[in-house]
């Protein structure tokens, strides 16, 4: 039975299908309407999840979008790395907005901490890389999760003893010392400054920590609605994205599992959030970029700008190949479209619907970043609607033409569309029945 994306189910994921900023933050602020419970999975400060409401603009880094809407409670998984300084800062910067966050965050005591030398060794590395850059956030989200599986992490839940807090700070700063000082020849840090980081961001989130999963799973068996919110985007998932031009945690369907502590089976709903065209911030291969005028125009039209490090994105056309993967990957039911008014202006606007490879004709998708690298897209170009939709309310409104691409969109991705998104405001919608 097919059901409106409007009736929320209990549990539902919004899970990125691109390379990220596909405009998760705007479909999870939308959704948490209805939901109880908003629960980031992964990922850290490198996510920049933007959400406008009248003249209002926010930017969400660590802190669950659901907190702009006044009773939800807002998780923080064991699957993130949570900065303490600049998270400190985001619940400051919304607390002066009048928004209170603390007395409804719960941070999981097992999610990891990223502290500065993460990204001081991040920088390291990248300088090392010479040309194959990732082109990271500079957030020291890869080496903080490298912590993490080396099992030298430091926790939340660690925080809570002072006397092994000591300990720990003593050991890890031992060794990204030694690492610092003897292979890059540069300055380590001293344990105090990272300890009375650590204690500042202690003394505000103290009563924030909880054990999410239990919380998450008691909720789930008492009937409420929970909204998992994703960050990245498929194409940036560790090991179903570009590799190496990832990021460093599962932002797929599978993280929700091992980022939260419930089970594969109680997700009822998976959201694909889909850009109507494609784009990607930092290095790796991105077939249907555009590198002429129009990739310019699309990046003007569009703001495409990181809403974390303020980089250009590129940009280019829809990429069919790459929303069948991320479809399959998370065994999506339904599919947001976002910034389709971003389109209105062009006079052609093209799909591209397979890969030719050394005169091989692909109709599905490799993370293989060589091989993507050497691929040419095939296209089909469709009439553009050369009219403004971003007050069009309804499906039957639309364009024809526009109609025709989205039509497009869903042949080719094999799943509905549940709705689809005209402007950057919270109301530029269109429900689709
Ligand atoms: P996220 O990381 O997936 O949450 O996406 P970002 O917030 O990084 O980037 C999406 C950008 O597009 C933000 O500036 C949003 O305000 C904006 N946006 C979202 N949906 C739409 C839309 O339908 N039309 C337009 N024009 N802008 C949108
Ligand atoms: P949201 O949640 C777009 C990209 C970086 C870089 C790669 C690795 O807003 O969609 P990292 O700092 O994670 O080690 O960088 O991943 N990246 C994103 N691109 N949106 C994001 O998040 C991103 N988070 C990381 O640009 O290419
Ligand atoms: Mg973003």
């Amino acid at each position: 039975m097919k059901v409106s994306l409007k009736k929320a189910l209990p549990v539902q994921l919004v899970v990125g299908t691109q390379w990220g900023d596909e405009g998760k933050g705007k479909v999870v602020d939308l959704l948490a309407e209805d939901v109880d419970i908003v629960a980031r999975y992964q990922g850290g400060p490198n996510a920049g999840h933007t959400v406008k409401i009248e003249n209002e603009t926010f930017i969400f880094h660590h802190i669950p979008t659901g907190v702009l809407r006044p009773n939800i409670q807002c998780i923080i998984g064991n699957g993130l790395v949570i900065d303490p300084i600049s998270m400190l800062d985001e619940i400051r910067t919304l607390e002066k907005r009048g928004i209170d966050v603390v007395s409804r965050l719960f941070i999981s005591p097992w999610a990891h901490l990223i502290l500065p030398y993460h990204s001081k060794i991040e920088k390291l590395y990248e300088e090392l890389k010479k040309g194959k850059k990732i082109g990271t956030t500079g957030r020291g989200i890869g080496p903080a999760y490298a912590d993490k599986m080396s099992r030298i992490g430091i926790r939340v839940g660690d925080l809570l003893d002072r006397n092994s807090l000591r300990e720990k700070i003593s050991e890890t700063v031992g060794i990204k010392n030694q690492i610092l000082q003897k292979v890059f020849g540069v300055d380590g840090f001293d344990p105090a400054e990272i300890e009375d980081i650590l204690i500042r961001f202690l003394e505000k989130i103290k009563n924030c920590i909880t054990d999410t999963t239990l919380m998450l799973n008691s909720s789930i068996r008492e009937g409420k609605n929970i909204l998992l919110e994703g960050a990245q985007g498929t194409l940036l998932d560790i090991d179903f994205g570009t590799y190496p031009f990832v990021t460093s945690s599962n932002t797929t369907c599978g993280g929700v599992c091992t980022g939260l502590g419930i089970s594969l089976r109680r997700v009822d709903r998976i959201i694909g959030i889909l850009k109507a065209y494609t784009t990607r911030v930092g290095n790796g291969p991105f077939p249907t970029e555009v590198s002429d005028s129009i990739g310019t125009r699309i990046r003007e039209l569009g703001g495409e700008y990181g809403a974390t490090t303020g980089r250009p994105r590129r940009c280019g056309w829809f990429d069919g190949v790459i929303a069948k993967y991320a479809v399959m990957i998370n065994d999506i039911d339904v599919l947001v479209i976002t910034k389709l008014d971003v389109l209105d202006s062009l006079d052609q606007i093209k799909i591209c619907t397979k890969y030719r490879h050394k005169g091989v004709e692909l109709d599905s998708f490799t993370p293989d970043s060589l091989i993507l690298r050497e691929v040419e897209p095939v296209y089909e170009t469709f009439p553009g609607w050369g009219k403004k939709i971003s007050d069009i309310r309804t499906y039957s409104e639309l364009p024809d033409a526009a109609r025709i691409y989205l039509k497009r969109i869903e042949q080719i991705a094999g799943v509905p569309i549940g709705v689809v998104s005209v402007g950057s405001h919270r109301d530029e919608i269109i429900w689709v029945e």
